[in-house]
């Protein structure tokens, strides 16, 4: 039987900052109902910690539930676009810190899609028999770089990680077919300049060219059709139909784009899962985070026919469909967490507030 790469483990991690939509009333000129409707989205947490730290429990997560020691990996990618550093990796600081002292360590920037494009690697790699046990972590602390008064972009964004370990099988699950795609020329719609969430905003930095640039609408139209096309193509791959599907597991962008882009490929309801209304769009993160969460409730058992779909900056967008293997239940759990903070919201963006003021010294204060 075919060697394939089966998610064997699984974690995330959730830092704790709550931002709901009452809180962003009282930082922009918007509305929960506004929010709701056009994205789906009631909250989102923000971390008072790294990326490091958010990628490294997720982790360790994944390692208990996979019932593996960090030792028993070769390799630990790290999908990220807002990496604490550009040099080392992302991936370096947790091989370290976790004790992997068997892996090689790298990050992968494909924005949004980068879980997407990390599993298309790492399943080559354990199909190829280059590796065994590979750890991939989505982590992101995106609102390092958001204008907490810009309402087009703000609100959609939030932080945190997700892990998933792959091992070898030859019992048929695992990663089936792979579609990865760019379009570089577009790439002006989503931009973040300015590099490494440990830089926070600071005088040395210019507001307009450090915020996230984003054209809100291009990039709908441009994710719909993404998302759709892809998802097809990876299918017509792996020789299924929409009608195969159990669960689509789709990057959590915006719930119209999720909602859009399914219809299309003909499959809804409770063959899509959705968490976006508790944690926003975390880029990378979320697709790891989704499955974990998906898991816990149940949603995807042995043997069913998973499909992960992302767009995203660059503009990227991708597509893996995979058969679900034995393990629906975790080996062990980590019961590490982030350390506290008694920080809220506010307290925890003042520092944005404060750096992109001057961009909005002309508009009228928030009600
Ligand atoms: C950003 C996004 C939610 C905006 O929704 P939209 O329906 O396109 O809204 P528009 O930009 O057309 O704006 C419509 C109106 O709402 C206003 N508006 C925009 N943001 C608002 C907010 N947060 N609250 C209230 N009003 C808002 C606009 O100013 C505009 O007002 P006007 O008609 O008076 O000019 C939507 O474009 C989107 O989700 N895009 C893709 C997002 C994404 O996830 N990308 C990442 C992919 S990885």
């Amino acid at each position: 039987m075919t060697r394939r790469a089966t998610i064997t483990g699984w974690g995330k991690c959730v830092p704790p900052v709550s931002l709901s939509n009452a809180d962003l009333e009282r930082l922009m000129d918007t509305s929960d109902e506004w929010i709701v409707e056009r994205t789906g989205i009631r909250n989102r947490q923000l971390t008072h910690v790294e990326t490091t730290d958010m990628a490294e429990l997720a982790a360790r997560r994944a390692l208990a539930c996979a019932g593996l020691e960090a030792t028993d990996l070769d390799l630990v990618v790290i999908a990220t676009c807002t990496p604490e550093l550009l040099c080392p990796s992302v991936a370096a600081m947790v091989q370290d810190r976790i004790g992997a002292t068997n892996a090689a360590a790298f990050d992968l920037n494909a924005a949004c899609s980068g879980f997407v494009y990390g599993t298309s690697v790492v399943a080559g790699m354990v199909e190829s028999g280059f590796a065994e046990r590979v750890l991939l972590v989505g982590a992101e602390k995106l609102h390092y770089a958001m204008d907490y008064r810009d309402r087009g972009t703000a609100i959609l964004f939030g932080d945190g990680a997700g892990a998933a370990v792959f091992e070898p099988s030859t019992d048929g699950d695992g990663v089936l077919a792979v579609d990865l795609g760019a379009d570089g020329g577009k790439g002006g719609t989503m931009l973040i300049r300015s590099m490494g969430s440990q830089g926070e905003p600071s005088p040395a930095n210019d507001p307009e060219a450090f915020r996230l640039h984003f054209e809100g609408q291009a990039v709908f139209k441009i994710a719909v059709q993404g998302i759709s096309a892809s998802a097809a193509r990876v299918l017509e791959r792996a020789g299924l139909t929409a009608d195969d599907v159990d669960l689509v597991v789709p990057h959590q962008a915006n719930a119209r784009i999720i909602d859009s882009a399914t219809r299309r490929l003909g499959i809804e309801g409770e063959r899509v899962f959705v968490n976006i209304d508790g944690l926003g769009n975390t880029a990378a993160a979320s697709i790891p985070m989704a499955i974990s969460d998906a898991l816990d409730a149940g949603r995807i058992s042995t043997g069913d026919t998973v499909v992960l779909t992302a767009f995203g900056g660059g503009v990227t967008w991708g597509s893996i469909a995979l058969q679900w293997g034995a393990r629906t239940e975790p080996v062990g759990v980590h019961d590490g967490e982030l350390p506290p903070t008694d920080m809220d919201c506010f307290d925890l963006l003042q520092d944005n507030l404060d750096f992109y003021a001057g961009l909005h010294a002309d508009e009228p204060p928030v009600a």
